[in-house]
């Protein structure tokens, strides 16, 4: 269970924090993760499919109408589609043995916010998203969900998606019961939309090590997928001596070795990984022929994308100096997002009313909401996490600071809706 130990300050419903730890503790037990450590939920899984249904009892609980895009993004208002509303959400989809809270905090904190505004009788357009797969640790895809509603994927994309074990992106969306075939009219979802506050655990230490209780975010990293591969030579581990071999291992840990040294030279908000690295034949007695790995690579300005000029030039001129083959192939790009000042203002203004310390940060992570911000004025609000631990079982964050989250953000979109509705 979580422990509530914060001292919720002014302005700040406590059943708000006891209500938002209800959701995400719930979430976490077994009905609703795959097996394995922490939280695992990929999209159309049954795990995943009782979670949605989760929300929807919710949202259905205090009049709000559950839909879906074509291929499962929920989408729960208390208008009819297309009115104008103010938009909140996130994801409840995680990494392979990830935390509870990355994602669905964020449904959750979205889910107060609108069980709030009831509470207190405000008439308030609120249309609530539950983006499918924004890991994209099912299908290999991240910010899959917005990416297709802001039509940035192609039937060729869609078709080609597949889960590690082979399964089809489009058959295991025709199965849930939704269908992707139509995946170009999810962008109607963002209809009447006037701005939209994404809540989010941190995932970093920032907030936690400087004592602010909250993040205006005011600017999301871009990024760079890529895959990268050397192909050598397999060869017997012992029968062949170290100057006749084609190590494609070797290349590859000098190219890991080079990203982390050229991302350390770059400006500050660069950063460079290596996640995933498979060698084949990938056995104890052969030399690896084949090395293939994951490239990600972010900055806030456009530096990554020079990073990853560069360490693909490297990649190929190491491969050909051993004689060794190489591709790369970018698997997705993102631009770095502004977040609209006029959204940033009014969450700052909220936020300074409440006494609590909240400061101004750009995310170093993605969130669905840099493709949202394409068409609607958009911010994010972070809460601390413990010890910035994240995409891992023991992320931890305090349900009282999502509590003011969700207070800061309902002030926020009503001081914004006004203005809209004076305008
Ligand atoms: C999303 O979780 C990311 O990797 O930024
Ligand atoms: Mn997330
Ligand atoms: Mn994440």
């Amino acid at each position: 269970m979580t422990d509530i130990t914060t001292t919720l300050g002014a302005g700040s419903d406590p059943s708000s924090a006891t209500r938002i730890a209800a959701d995400v503790d719930m979430l976490a037990t077994p009905e609703f993760t795959l097996p394995g450590l922490g939280v695992t939920r990929y999209a159309y899984t049954d795990a995943y499919a009782r979670t949605l249904h989760y929300f929807e009892e919710a949202f259905r609980g205090f009049g709000f109408d559950v839909r879906y895009d074509p291929v499962g993004t929920l989408i729960a208002s208390n208008r009819p589609p297309g009115e104008r509303c103010f938009g909140l959400g996130s994801h409840c989809d995680s990494v392979r043995n990830g935390g509870r809270y990355d994602g669905t905090l964020g449904v959750a904190c979205a889910l107060e916010v609108c069980r709030l505004a009831h509470e207190r009788g405000l008439d308030l357009p609120l249309r609530v998203f539950s983006f499918l797969e924004e890991e994209g640790s099912g299908f290999g895809q991240m910010l899959l969900g917005s990416r297709i509603m802001l039509q940035r994927v192609s039937d060729d994309d869609l078709a080609s998606y597949r889960t590690d074990d082979g399964v089809s992106f489009v058959e295991a969306a025709r199965e849930a019961g939704f269908g992707p075939d139509r995946h170009r009219e999810s962008i109607v979802a963002l209809d009447g939309l006037v701005g939209w506050i994404e809540p989010h655990i941190e995932q970093g230490r920032v907030l936690q090590d400087t004592g602010y209780r909250l993040g205006v975010v005011d600017a999301i990293a871009g990024y760079i997928h890529a895959d990268a591969k050397v192909e050598g030579r397999a060869d017997h581990a012992g029968a062949t001596p170290m100057g006749f071999r084609s190590d494609a291992a070797i290349t590859a840990a000098e190219i890991v070795v080079e990203l982390d040294g050229m991302a350390r030279e770059c400006s500050d908000d660069v950063v460079g990984t290596v996640g995933e690295i498979h060698l084949q034949p990938g056995v104890i007695n052969v030399v690896p022929g084949t090395a293939e790995f994951t490239l990600d690579l972010r900055s806030t300005s456009d530096a990554h994308a020079e990073l990853a000029e560069r360490i693909s030039a490297y990649g190929r001129s190491r491969a050909e100096a051993r004689g060794q083959r190489w591709s790369y192939r970018e698997r997705q790009r993102v631009e770095p997002m502004a977040m609209h000042e006029r959204v940033v203002n009014a969450v700052e203004r909220a936020a300074s009313t409440t006494g609590h310390p909240w400061r101004r940060m750009p995310s170093g992570a993605a969130h669905d909401t840099m493709l949202v911000a394409e068409r609607v004025p958009s911010a994010m609000v972070f809460v601390p996490c413990v010890d910035g631990i994240s995409h891992a079982p023991e992320e931890r964050a305090d349900p009282a600071d999502a509590a003011l989250a969700a207070e800061v953000i309902l002030a926020a979109v009503r001081d914004l809706m006004k203005v809209e509705r004076d305008a």
